[in-house]
């Protein structure tokens, strides 16, 4: 597999005709999109699934290694080229450049590491590090000797360490001594320490010393990268493994309980992500890409590794934050590398949005050709912003739809071939079969007419996650319970009378006022277009007439614009948007809101002080600023 190869869609008609022959013979079509990779021993069987039990295969009978496919085929055919491209924290500390030769060695002597401190085939490994190569060198030694990454967002607190721990028996655990995040020092392996107080299963820890700081090492289970390193051979053979072998777990947040372990496995993982990487993106051989996920996101592992590493590209690693040390370092890196596909999340855009625009201008950003945006819905201002001073008009937005759940890119048009539309994610891949049910669990079959309900997708595509570890019970009631014989996404949708697909938001955000269901995203889209505005979020909370009524948390440009009658030009702004019906009773203007370490709005803790019942939280450990719950709570209207 190469980046331009003949499986790279380049026309409209050739999308139609591909997407088409996708849904009627979808074993045919994944079979030539398969070939292209290098497989120890073809499938026996494409495809044999059955989302009732659910229980799907890909590519049952074969076997491979994902890493052949993301480093010896390039280091054969282009062995000089860069892999990655690591940018540091600090812009006066030294930028890495990485070739496939090169990771490849890495890759090896440090699979060699697990190895001999006895990881097997199989066994977990739980990552905790900073965006730094030896995460990406970690992993795919992983996955070079067959063992199962689960990497932890170096965000996470050291209880959300070990449970995730914990829940997967990992044997091993990789991490850094300590970091910088803009000016923040993060004690990692402090961290670590606490965890480790509750994680019987872990046999070893292997440390890599990001800086000279001393670090406490406990005897026996603590070892050095580097030392560990020197014991190492570099030469390592990949483990031949089944194409529905887990290759990672990673665990997202469930709207309750405890996070879910999600199981990615390999075959239909990597034809998944590298074909959506290809089409989705349109790179060319020499283009360098960038995308500024954390790789403790799923983003991050099917975006910036697995992805674009099997398809021979050079991918852009960014170890700090957009705001160090100032607002322009985004666009700085743009300059610096000559990127040319720039993919990133409406919050960082937003808060980019929200600072002087001469950030953006000082910089040279004539290299781009292609944006993305994923995470969240995008809204009709930021992506307006983004388009008009990120790409001047010139690079189309893919707006990306998908989910830790789905593995790869579901829903998003394909970079100046197919169309984009604002706060639209367009059309479906080829091999995805979205569906809109309606408030009686019916399909709202395509008949040229608008439709909206809940999002589905109705037929099993290579990199759907197989289960949640140890728990397929859970995995089958949360996603293929409400509607038998689909995969319920969680999310709401709107279809436009031409096929596109906008998505409104989690179901779960959705508020009935007065018997009226409104979605939280299109009123909070609305919000933002006024100019004062620059960040909102919606939710319900009970009413005595209404059943429920609507309070907006509204963050502006300018907190002293602040008024009586800026909440009165809100509520007409929505009113004009959308109708009366969906005017917030309340609205409090706040600084910040409370987001998870991936940007996310955690509207469970809005809802909770909007409806005044504030005595028990929740889980407040995945916050970002935890202490913006309290300052909202002091000041609701
Ligand atoms: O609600 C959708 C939203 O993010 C959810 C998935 O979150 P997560 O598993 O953390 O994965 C994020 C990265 C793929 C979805 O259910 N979401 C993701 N992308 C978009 C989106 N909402 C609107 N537009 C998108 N492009």
């Amino acid at each position: 597999m190469e980046i331009r190869d003949n499986l790279q869609i380049k026309t409209f008609a050739e999308y139609k005709k591909t997407y088409q022959k996708s849904i009627e013979e979808p074993e045919a079509f994944w079979k030539t999109v398969a070939e292209k990779f290098t497989w120890t021993k073809k499938w026996d069987k494409v495809l044999s699934a059955d989302f009732k039990k659910p229980e799907v295969n890909w590519f049952q009978g074969a076997t491979l290694n994902i890493t052949q496919n993301c480093l010896d085929r390039h280091v054969k055919n282009h062995p000089n080229k860069n892999a990655i491209i690591w940018e540091p924290n600090d812009p006066n500390e030294e930028s890495r450049h990485i070739t496939y030769k090169q990771l490849q060695v890495k890759v090896c002597n440090f699979a060699n590491v697990l190895k001999q401190n006895g990881i097997e085939k199989g066994d977990r490994v739980c990552i905790y590090m900073p965006m730094i190569p030896e995460l990406a060198i970690a992993m795919l030694a992983c996955a070079r000797i067959g063992a199962i990454h689960s990497i932890v967002f170096a965000g996470f607190s050291s209880k959300a360490v070990a449970s995730r721990i914990n829940d997967s028996g990992c044997k091993m655990l990789i991490t850094a001594n300590d970091y910088y995040r803009g000016r923040k020092s993060i004690k990692l392996k402090e961290i670590c320490d606490e965890a480790l107080e509750n994680t019987p299963s872990i046999e070893t820890v292997i440390v890599y010393r990001r800086t000279v700081n001393p670090t406490s090492m406990k005897e026996g289970r603590d070892k050095f990268w580097f030392d560990e390193l020197q014991k190492a051979y570099a030469e390592c053979d990949p483990v031949e493994v089944e194409a529905e072998h887990p290759l990672f777990i990673l665990y997202t947040s469930g709207s309750t309980g405890k996070p879910k372990g999600m199981v990615h496995t390999t075959g239909g993982y990597m034809v998944g992500t590298t074909y959506t990487f290809q089409n989705t993106f349109q790179l060319n051989e020499k283009d360098i890409y960038w995308c500024t996920a954390d790789i403790g996101w799923i983003t991050g592992h099917s975006y910036i590794i697995y992805g674009p590493l099997c398809a021979g590209a050079t991918t852009v690693m960014f170890e700090g934050v957009p705001s160090y040390p100032d607002f322009d370092r985004f666009w700085e890196i743009i300059e610096k590398f000559k990127i040319t596909h720039f993919y990133t999340a409406p919050t960082a855009i937003r808060s980019l949005a929200k600072q002087n625009v001469k950030h953006v201008e000082k910089h040279n950003l004539e290299s781009l050709k292609v944006l993305g945006s994923v995470g969240e819905p995008i809204n009709e201002e930021a992506w307006h912003w983004f388009n008009d001073n990120v790409g001047k008009t010139k690079c189309p937005i893919v707006d990306t739809w998908w989910q830790t759940e789905t593995g790869s890119i579901m829903i998003s048009p394909l970079a100046g071939v197919t169309a984009t539309r604002p706060t639209f994610a367009t059309l479906p891949l080829p091999g995805v079969q979205p569906a809109i049910m309606d408030d009686e669990r019916n399909e709202i079959e395509f008949d040229g007419k608008v439709a909206e309900g809940k999002l589905t997708i109705k037929a099993p595509w290579p990199a759907i996650a197989r289960t949640i570890w140890n728990n397929h019970q859970r995995y089958k009631e949360t996603y293929f319970s409400a509607y038998p014989g689909y995969y319920f996404s969680g999310d709401g949708a709107y279809r436009d009378a031409v096929g596109n697909y906008r998505i409104t938001g989690r179901v779960d955000d959705v508020v009935i006022v007065s018997g009226h269901n409104l979605g939280t995203a299109p009123i909070e889209n609305a919000i933002n277009e006024h100019e004062k505005v620059s960040e909102s979020a919606i939710v319900g909370f009970p009413h005595d007439v209404k059943g429920n009524a609507l309070y907006a948390y509204v963050i502006l440009y300018d907190h002293n614009d602040a008024t009586n009658s800026l909440k009165q030009e809100i509520r007409d702004m929505v009113s004009k948007n959308i109708g009366a019906i969906a005017k917030p009773q309340k609205i409090q203007f706040v600084t910040e809101l409370p987001k998870t370490r991936s940007g996310k709005i955690m509207r469970r803790i809005l809802r909770k002080i909007a409806a005044n019942q504030t005595e028990n939280m929740g889980d407040t450990s995945t916050l970002l600023n935890p202490d913006v719950v309290e300052e909202i709570q002091k000041k609701k209207v």
